[in-house]
Parts: structure tokens; sequence; C-alpha cells
């Protein structure tokens, strides 16, 4: 564990660039891996998650591998290709690894056992295991069904028609990805809607989807095209430079090529509801996902209620909205996340008992919490429970606090936002 602290910090200035998507990046491997023939990947996110998920997928059979220009080459052993692996595949503190990889890994005849950190290892797995025990794989676990699990993969995998009972997008994915061994049509019905990575990238890549409504309906056994895809820098990340300029007085910053699919973008939605200055300048789009760069500066903000459908377009950015609902005029409400309860920590539990530790009036609700605008004293250390999320929030939240906060375990980070304190610092933080 490495202790960090942030402190009072001057204006943030300046153009930077922030790692690439790490949801995207996960779908871009495996997709790549199912495609016959040699995929390009440039952008790809090199946090620790993802890297296990090269990890993992190297160890099925394909090749893969970075040259010296940073592209990522990917040679596609095609659906069906998996081979079996010799050891258990260690999934370190990734959520969205190892719930694709279990649906990518259900559908082929192969047993292969996935471990994880010890929060990874308390996370809930039955949501994907339920539905793809309908395909006819099999598992093995403790009896809470948390990892290690073991997958035996079925030979005949039968297609399923499945109404996603949580708003999951990694629950979606994966039963997208165990239906491309799947022979017929496999529908998922998505009452919520979800980020839609995983249905952008199937059509990138050839798949036969269609989407219907509240369906999201794939083809089995479609060819995929092997192809060149451009990682968008993950919006998700970005989320912390953009609150962290919002709060800090007399920023001002550009972020460039940041990912704006609708889906993701409910912080900024957000972040501009509550009087933040937050502009998207040179709006395009590259391999399926809309881009843009970000002008964010210091504003003065506003506390609101957040709509609760807004919820899963910013699930992971509740906590980083903490550190400018301190900052609001009024409180900002937010209900409707009980889903935060199990990311990499219950994030609502720790968000609550770190901010009051600093200082900050805030009141915990089973599903949410609400912030009041306070005087930060901070002089803390918070507990990160192998949280990056919760790690960098705190190290924001640090820009404005009387004295610094500090972080118990800053290793942390590296699995989403590798460069985090040196980015920040290199715009004026004051993070050491
Ligand atoms: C993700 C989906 C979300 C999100 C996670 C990434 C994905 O999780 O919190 O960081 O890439 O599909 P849930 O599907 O559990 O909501």
């Amino acid at each position: 564990m490495t202790e960090l602290s942030s402190s009072k910090s001057g204006p943030l200035i300046g153009n930077i660039t922030v790692p690439g998507d790490k949801s995207i990046s996960h779908r871009s491997l495996i997709m790549a891996v199912l495609a016959i023939g040699e995929s390009t990947i440039s952008g790809l996110l090199e946090g620790e998650d993802v890297l296990g998920t090269t990890d993992a997928l190297k160890a099925l059979g394909a090749e893969i591998y970075k040259d010296d220009n940073g592209m990522w080459h990917v040679f596609g052993v095609g659906i069906g290709g998996l081979k079996e692996p010799a050891t258990p595949l260690f999934m370190g503190n990734s959520g969205t690894g190892v719930r694709l990889m279990m649906g990518l890994v259900a559908t082929h005849p192969i047993t292969v056992t996935f471990t994880g950190d010890d929060s990874l290892a308390k996370r809930p797995m039955q949501r994907v295991t339920v539905p793809l025990a309908e395909f006819g794989a099999s598992f093995q676990s403790n009896g809470q069904g948390t990892l290690p699990i073991t997958v035996k993969g079925t030979q005949m995998p039968l297609s399923i028609n499945y109404r996603l009972p949580v708003a999951s997008a990694q629950v979606k994915s994966a039963i997208m990805l165990a239906a491309l061994n799947t022979p017929g049509q496999t529908t998922v019905i998505e009452k919520i809607p979800t980020r839609d990575h995983s249905e952008r990238i199937f059509k990138y890549f050839g798949v036969d989807i269609k989407q219907n409504n509240e369906q999201i309906i794939v083809t089995g056994h479609s060819e995929l095209k092997a192809k060149n895809m451009t990682v968008p820098a993950d919006s998700s990340s970005a989320a912390f430079l953009v609150v962290a300029a919002l709060i800090t007085e007399g920023s001002d910053i550009v972020m460039k090529n940041i990912g704006i699919n609708e889906a993701r973008t409910g912080l900024f939605k957000t972040l501009i509801d509550m009087g933040g200055n937050i502009s998207f300048e040179n709006k395009r789009t590259e391999c399926g996902e809309e881009v843009a760069d970000i002008h964010v500066q210091y504003s003065k903000l506003t506390g609101i209620i957040v709509p609760k459908e807004r919820a899963p377009s910013m699930i992971d950015e509740y906590p980083v909205l903490c550190a400018a609902a301190v900052c609001a005029a009024g409180e900002t409400v937010m209900r409707g996340i009980e889903e935060l309860r199990v990311k990499e920590s219950d994030r609502i539990a720790v968000m609550v008992q770190g901010l009051e530790s600093c200082g900050v009036k805030v009141t915990e609700h089973p599903d949410g919490m609400t912030v009041r605008p306070s005087s930060i004293n901070g002089g803390v250390t918070i507990k990160t429970h192998l949280d990056h999320r919760i790690a960098m929030s705190f190290l924001v939240l640090g820009l404005i606090s009387e004295k610094p906060i500090t972080i118990d375990d800053a290793t942390v980070i590296e699995t989403s936002f590798p460069g985090f304190a040196n980015l920040l610092n290199g715009i004026g933080a004051n993070i050491c």
C-alpha cells in the first residue's frame, strides 16, 4: 500500500489526454480475439484491469502484443476457437473483466476457473451465472456464488430469452458474448437502458444484431471480421478532471477525444444542470462511438436532486459527484443508486464515512446519499477499500481542503487510470 496526499492547489490549466475507455478496451480485445485474422487497437487502456483481460485471452489461445508505436495487435482464434487454459485466470479487481470473460467461455466446451483480488471476491456473480446456466453452462463455487468460480462451458449451447433483473451492462454483455457461439437467436430484454458499447462493437465487427425497443437480438455463429479499432478516452476517468476543474478556482482545461456516448454522459448533464461551465467541441464518430473534446472552467455550482433515471448513465461517477456537491450551494440528493453497494466497494457507505471524516455534512440513505455544502477540513487518511474511484474522488476533494487529504492506498488507481496524479500535477495540482 502506498499513501498519497492531495493539498490545496492553484488553478488547473492545460490541454490534457486521459487514458482509453475501460469498457471499450475490454470489449475491443474480446471481439478481436473472436474475429479471424489480425485486428489492431489504438488507444487501449493499459490499466491493470484491461491488462488482466489481455492475459486471460492469451491463456485462452489468442496472440496479442503491443508494437513499438503503442499499437496493440490481436490475432483472433475465431468464434468457437478458444482453448482450455492450463491454470486459473486471475482477473484482479475487474468486475467487467470477469463477467464478460465468464460469458465468453460459457458456450465453449472448456473448463475455466476465475479468481480475483479481495474486492472482486466479494462481488455478486449469480447475476451472470444464472443466465449463463440457461445456455447449458455449469458452475462450481462456494455457497455464496462469489469467486473463485469454475465455469464448465457447454458443448451444445441453447439460445435463451432473458429479461435482465438488474440494470447491468456487464450482465447484458456476458449474455451477448455467450450468444455468439450459440446457434439461433438469443434475446436480452433490457427495461432500463445501460451502456451500449457491446451493441455498437458487435455491429462494428459484423455480428448479426438487431435492436427492437427493449430487445437486443443476437444471432449466433456470425463470422467476425478483423478490424482496426480506436478506443476513445474514458469519460469516467475524465470525470475526475472535470470535477477537479469545476471546483478549483480559476481552472480552465481541455480534454481531447473523450467518449461522449449518451449512455455514459449522465455526470456531465448533472454538472451542467448544477451550473457547470462544460462544453463539447469537435464532435465526431469513431469506430461506432461518439467522441468530442471537452472544455471545462471553474464554476459556481448549485445542488440538485439528481434524476434517478439518470443513474445507469453515471453509475461510476457518483463518488466524484460528491466532491462537486460539497462545493455547491444547497444540497445534492443522489437516490436510486443501491447498485453502488456492490461495486469495487460499498461506495455509498465508504463515501459517507470518508466525507464525514473530512468534516462534510452528509446523510446516508439505503439507496443513496444527500450531500450538503460544507467546509472541508481534511487532515485525515481515507480508507480506499481496493476501490480506484474512491481513491481518486478523495484526491480531487483534497485540492480544495483546508488540510491535506491522504488516501491509504494509491496503487489501486492503476486499475483504471495509470498516471492520474502526474497528469493532475502537470496542470497545477499538488498531489504527492
Ligand atoms: C461496465 C458496466 C457497469 C460499470 C462498470 C463497467 C461495463 O457495471 O459500473 O464500471 O463495462 O459494462 P454494471 O454492469 O455492474 O452496472
